[in-house]
């Protein structure tokens, strides 16, 4: 991935993080941070920490922007998504291992995410000392040139936009 984005742009920074260690980083000097899906995976007991090492990576003006998948993608069916062999995913809470099946790729092995609600999501945002500045959770439209499923109705991804509190 690394070597497809230089060659794509030789002007940019493009660089691997060990894990979720961010001290090879310049703290303090970054405008935006983006985690795209990252935290669907990251366990309970690790979010707010590694949530609080991203908000100090930011300059005090800088934005997180925080994709996540909603509670309702792991109990819903979509174009390229389906859960309807993980009845449990119903009865899952805060934390709980969920599963889910991507069918757009050739890998149909379930996927275990972690599942966690808008309110854990907002408590872990204050334990990392970030504020919430915006939510959004977008729909799909019925003039998009896709066999929509759910997506019209129900938002499977959240996006938090947030700001270091202090
Ligand atoms: C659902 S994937 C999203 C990947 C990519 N951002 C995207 O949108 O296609 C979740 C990613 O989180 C990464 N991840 C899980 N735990 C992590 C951790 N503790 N530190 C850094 N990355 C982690 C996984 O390796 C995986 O690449």
């Amino acid at each position: 991935m690394l070597r497809i984005a230089r060659a794509i742009d030789p002007s940019g920074d493009y660089r691997i993080v060990p894990g979720d260690n961010f001290n090879g980083l310049d703290a303090g000097t970054f405008d935006l941070v983006l985690s795209a899906f990252t935290f669907d995976n990251i366990p309970a007991t690790m979010k707010a920490r590694i949530f609080r090492d991203l908000g100090k990576q930011l300059m005090p003006s800088g934005t997180i922007v925080s994709i996540v998948s909603s509670p309702e993608i792991y109990t819903h069916e979509w174009t390229s998504f389906t859960t309807k062999d993980f009845p449990e995913n119903a009865a899952a809470g805060s934390g709980d291992v969920v599963h889910i099946i991507v069918t757009d790729h050739q890998d149909r092995r379930p996927v275990e995410d972690i599942l966690w609600t808008d309110e854990s999501y907002r408590a872990v945002y204050r334990e990392a000392n970030l504020q919430v500045v915006q939510v959004f959770q977008p729909l799909a439209k019925d003039n998009e040139p896709y066999a929509w499923v759910s997506e019209t109705n129900i938002p499977p991804w959240t996006i938090y936009v947030l700001r270091r509190a202090t």
